[in-house]
């Protein structure tokens, strides 16, 4: 089977195909260029994954042009596919997240529709079936992830009938009400039904599939299963986590705890610290929690700098236009918090455009009391379950969006509906002001959940039921 390629065997038992490699390629001002990693929540859950299992990586590497060779990094074969300048564009700032991330997110912003973002879409997407079919051995297991490669599935299944094909979806996937806004919609349900397994989120995504799988093809279905040319085809949620043991270790030692006390000592030894940390994205509803921050200061019930918000915000897909906007009004938001509530040296709200070390991301997550994630809508949010994994202390406060896939897991946490901003208010000042004792039983709870949920048990339970359809 396969042909070569470059230096890495066809010969990989086990592959993941995901838009972007486990790390990007970035060129520095003089020239030079350098591999970092790589944003993003799938990034965080399947690199352990993928290393344990010394498999391969079929991915993009972050920047247009010619890929780079294949090469061998942390106990993973990675295989970058090239993208051109053009195809950056359409399939992946067009198609990817200006049509199908704001439709899949309950059209929080309005997609777009433009025929030639999907044939870019489709000729990409043809690419990544190519590229795994080469590196894949006889009978291998495939795993492709998320929105970026829908059609894969179908593609890879007609050039390798013989391997067992996965699929997850990293984000949510929309009522049917929604979904059939899509002008290629049988198109995407036709390439998701090349898999044998095709993982959700949330049981709700898993039934939205099967409802369209039913009522747009007519496909015959019981539960999970959709019969498909002659193939049983299950449609079923495996909630994502992270690697809960290695996060808690990391925010336990003594350098991520001595670091936490300096961020508060820099901080000015606030009373209170709130935390937000996200990829800067208009799905986040960071500007929510600036609103609330902001009334909250101008109603008089927290004043700063006794009470400090830390915003971390990534940068990311920096030349879709949504995302241009959205910077512009969150920043206008910061300066005019700091403007009326800052003092020289002492800013209500400290706001960093940038992406952090892990180590540095643990130390403000033990320096928080509070931390406030509040997306419109999010298929899981793994900066909620870090937080609760570094809280070996039982310290802390997490108030969280009933809207991200983490609220059906996280229950003890002080849920919002980040849309009903006085509510959001009421919570945010309900986990600043809970006694010890109430917020270590909520903290302790949520903890004692996610030992039991987390990245193996969702990677395990994914593999074992791919495994039970080859
Ligand atoms: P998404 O996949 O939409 O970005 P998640 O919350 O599921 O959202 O995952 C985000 C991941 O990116 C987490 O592992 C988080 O630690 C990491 N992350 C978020 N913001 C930053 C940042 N400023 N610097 C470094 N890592 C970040
Ligand atoms: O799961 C959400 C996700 O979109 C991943 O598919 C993606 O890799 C990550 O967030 C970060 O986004 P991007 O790759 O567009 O920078």
């Amino acid at each position: 089977t396969g042909s070569d390629a470059g230096d890495v065997r066809a010969d990989s038992p086990v592959v993941v195909v995901a838009n972007r490699l486990p790390v990007d390629q970035v060129t520095d001002p003089d020239g030079t260029t350098r591999w970092q990693r790589s944003p993003g929540g799938l990034v965080t859950a399947l690199e352990p994954f993928v290393a344990g299992r010394g498999g391969a990586w079929v991915g993009w590497s972050g920047s247009a042009g010619e890929a780079p060779e294949p090469f061998e990094s942390g106990g993973m074969s990675l295989i970058p596919v090239e993208l051109s300048e053009e195809e950056v564009d359409r399939y992946y700032e067009g198609m990817s997240n200006a049509s199908l991330w704001p439709l899949y997110h309950d059209v929080v912003e309005k997609p777009e529709y433009h025929r030639t973002w999907w044939d870019t879409y489709v000729q990409v997407n043809k690419r990544f079936a190519d590229r795994a079919a080469e590196v894949a051995a006889d009978d291998a297991i495939v795993w492709v992830h998320d929105y970026q490669l829908q059609l894969v599935p179908a593609m890879l299944r007609q050039r390798r009938p013989d391997l067992t094909i996965g699929f997850f979806l990293h984000i949510p996937f929309p009522p049917y009400e929604l979904f059939t806004q899509l002008p290629w919609r049988s198109a995407i349900v036709e390439g998701l039904l090349g898999a044998d397994l095709v993982g959700f989120q949330l049981p709700s995504a898993a039934t939205n599939f099967v409802q369209l799988a039913r009522r747009l093809h007519e496909l015959p279905t019981r539960g999970p299963a959709i019969e498909y040319d002659g193939r049983t085809v299950i449609a079923r949620a495996f909630p994502i986590s992270i690697d809960v043991a290695a996060f808690d270790q990391l925010a336990s030692s003594p350098e991520v705890l001595a670091r936490a006390k300096e961020i508060r000592a820099e901080l000015g030894d606030p009373d209170k610290m709130i935390l937000g940390v996200d990829r800067l994205d208009y799905t986040k509803g960071i500007s929510v929690r600036l609103n609330a921050f902001q009334e909250m200061l101008e109603d008089g019930v927290v004043e700063a700098p006794g009470t400090v918000m830390v915003q971390v915000a990534t940068p990311s897909r920096e030349r879709v236009e949504h995302y241009v906007h959205m910077r512009e009004t969150i920043e206008q938001q910061v300066g005019h918090i700091n403007g009326v509530f800052g003092s020289i040296g002492s800013p209500a709200v400290h706001y960093f455009n940038q992406s952090m070390p892990r180590e540095e991301l643990a130390a403000l997550y033990r320096a928080a009391d509070v931390m406030l994630v509040t997306p419109y809508r999010d298929g899981m949010n793994l900066v909620a379950k870090e937080y609760v994994a570094a809280r070996s202390d039982h310290g802390g406060a997490l108030v969280l969006s009933e809207f991200a896939g983490a609220a059906a897991e996280l229950r003890q946490a002080f849920l919002v509906n980040p849309h009903d901003i006085t509510g959001v208010k009421n919570q945010l000042l309900r986990a600043l002001r809970v006694e010890p004792a109430e917020g270590a039983r909520r903290m302790r709870a949520m903890r004692r959940y996610l030992v039991k949920h987390d990245l193996d048990h969702w990677a395990s339970s994914f593999f074992d039921a791919l495994r039970a359809q080859a």
